[in-house]
């Protein structure tokens, strides 16, 4: 128990150093009161400049957590044969500890001013030695140590005041205060510092209310999880089932789901260790005058909780991310680097670099450690995105269910790229627990005629199938039979997803089936071809009919291959010209008889 709570209470302190850390501290060891008066000098200098300050005797000072600071001075008097003040006797033992790891003040710019009298043999020698440790441990020394000398004729100020004014040029060339300094987080976290649990009132109306939205989606039960295509075959599609009884969601053919993944495990482990946060720990957000705290986070939230569900970070940064990060760099070649990228001119270094291997921001702050190691944690919902929802054609009119091709491919990155929503969903299994996805429903484009003989052509490739087997349901049992389905996938054998049901439709004479198997023969043969073959039938439904057309799937060629295999089919069947049948094209899709539904 106590080893828990003092791990607790590390990590307690650990986040209250990184929040309440002002951005300069001003520390002293002095005898007489000129270094404290100089101290407190350079603190009313800070506050003028709107810097925060803290200003502190040495020994009233945890040495411990220097490790933590980004900006220190030091004004140090050194007294008799070469000796600290009184006030930084305990500072003083401490820094010179063997055990204190060398490297361990890598994050620290700091600057020392010795105040000294030059009579002594040993003339400010504490300010001396305390620079050389500082170096030592790995801090970074802004300016040259400021050596001010009671001897001099005009007093300790003729050396102190040149020496402030060079300090000040110093600290301004810091580009992350100056930025930051303009540019204050958006929300500021307030860790708590008990383990109790207090529910969070304002979630808890997510279970019983009626509409589900997106500030308040409905935690829907995963029923299933199956594959839908056969185990051997290299593309992962899943078919999954959601339990939205409770809910109040009403859904139709043709609308759609709308889901906000959840990061990977690894990722938001690699995260904690790269800012060194603790998932576990508890915090409050405090939003700044511009923003109101994000509704769907509970509050309080753990640090888990924010990564998981709220932050983008395996999406690919935009340039604001860089702009920011750079502002936490004091690494020099770091800091270059981010600004070249953050720049108009590192734009095409940026793409190559980040958009074309498709570079997850997780990754990029791997790439800039000592930057990552700077990066507060009040700044962590500027830097990340919120995580987007992803919509899904609903794809089934009984139960809420979905078709949910899973995305991977490779670049020239070592790991293989992963889509984040459809990778987190396949990997919920249901029969390990019960799973709850929040989701809501949004109505689609997608219309489907209400006169019951209005027949339907559907042409949906893959995944685009979903919102017509949605259809299919719905207007069969409405007793609307006239149901045209251009279907396509790879191979026979491996991605005819729902081939039972078809074949049933069909054998009862509610459907229609075409069918292309790209890759069962030696040229591809796709839907569009199909649609070509059964010109004289599609133009019959149409011309005569009244028929209506949809298309949906993954765009990219299909949706133009189709729309130019209809329009010659009105050509090939119905005598028109290139123009008329553009004009027919047009006209059918201004009244809504031609619909599409297409996504990447
Ligand atoms: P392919 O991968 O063999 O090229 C579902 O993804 C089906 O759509 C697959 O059979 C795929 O074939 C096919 N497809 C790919 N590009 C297409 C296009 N431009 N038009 C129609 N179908 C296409």
């Amino acid at each position: 128990y106590s080893v828990c709570l003092s791990f607790f209470f590390f990590f307690f302190f650990f986040f209250q150093v990184i929040m309440s850390q002002p951005t300069l501290v001003v520390l002293y060891g002095s005898q007489t009161g000129t270094a404290q008066d100089t101290a407190q000098r350079i603190a009313r200098q800070a506050k003028r400049k709107c810097i925060q300050v803290q200003v502190l005797p040495l020994d009233n000072y945890n040495v411990a957590n220097l490790i933590f600071e980004s900006l220190v001075v030091f004004v140090c008097a050194t007294t008799g044969q070469g000796d600290p003040p009184d006030n930084m006797k305990n500072f003083w033992m401490f820094l010179f500890k063997k055990s204190l790891p060398v490297g361990s003040l890598s994050r620290l710019d700091y600057a020392v001013l010795g105040l000294g009298d030059s009579s002594y043999p040993k003339f400010n020698f504490v300010a001396k030695k305390l620079h050389k440790r500082l170096l030592q441990l790995g801090a970074n020394v802004l300016l040259p140590v400021g050596l001010a000398d009671d001897q001099h004729d005009l007093g300790s100020d003729a050396v102190i005041d040149p020496w402030l004014t060079s300090f000040w040029e110093k600290v301004f060339t810091l580009s992350w205060l100056v930025s930051r300094g303009s540019l204050p987080p958006t929300y500021n976290f307030h860790f708590l510092d008990d383990l109790k649990e207090e529910p969070d009132d304002r979630l808890m109306v997510s279970k019983e209310q009626t509409i589900a939205s997106q500030s308040h989606p409905f935690p829907a039960r995963l029923v299933s999880n199956r594959r839908a295509t056969e185990r051997s075959h290299f593309q992962d599609v899943r078919h999954i089932e959601f339990d939205i009884s409770g809910s109040g969601i009403k859904f139709g053919a043709g609308d759609v789901v709308m889901i906000r993944p959840c990061n990977a495990p690894e990722d938001i482990q690699e995260l904690c260790q790269l800012l060194r946060l603790d998932p576990e720990v508890r915090f409050t957000l405090r939003a700044t005058d511009t923003a109101a705290v994000p509704a769907r986070l509970p509050q309080p939230c753990t640090v888990q909780h924010l990564i998981e569900s709220y932050l983008d970070i395996a999406a690919v940064p935009r340039r604001s991310f860089f702009e920011l990060l750079s502002t936490f760099a004091t690494n020099e070649l770091e800091r270059e680097k981010l600004l070249e990228f953050s720049s108009a001119a590192g734009q095409n270094e940026l793409h190559s670099y980040c958009n074309r291997p498709r570079r997850t921001a997780l990754e990029v702050l791997a790439d800039f450690p000592n930057t990552t190691a700077q990066i507060k944690v009040d700044y962590l919902l500027d830097l990340f995105p919120e995580i987007q929802p992803r919509s899904f054609s609903i794809a089934s009119s009984l139960q809420l269910q979905i078709l949910v091709a899973v995305v991977q491919y490779k670049t020239k990155m070592y790991k293989i790229r992963r889509g984040l929503c459809s990778t987190w969903l396949a990997s919920l299994d249901p029969t390990q627990g019960e799973v709850h996805v929040p989701l809501w429903v949004k109505k689609g484009s997608l219309k489907f005629p209400k006169e019951r003989d209005t027949p339907v052509i559907m042409v949906g490739p893959g995944t685009g199938v979903a919102p017509f087997r949605a259809a299919l349901q719905e207007r069969i049992s409405e007793g609307k039979t006239a149901n045209v389905l251009f279907f396509g996938c790879r191979l026979e054998s491996k991605d005819f997803y729902f081939r039972s049901e078809w074949e049933e439709l069909t054998k009862a004479g509610h459907l229609i089936l075409f069918t292309a198997f790209s890759r069962d023969q030696e040229e591809k043969v796709y839907v569009q071809h199909r649609v070509r073959e059964n010109a004289r039938l599609l133009w019959d439904l149409i011309a005569n009919k009244n028929a209506c057309f949809y298309i949906a799937g993954n765009a990219k060629q299909m949706p133009a291959n189709v729309s130019d295999a209809l329009k010659q089919a009105f050509q090939q069947e119905g005598g028109l010209s290139a123009e008329e049948a553009e004009r027919m094209f047009e006209a059918m899709d201004r009244t809504g008889r031609l619909q599409s539904e297409t996504w990447s």
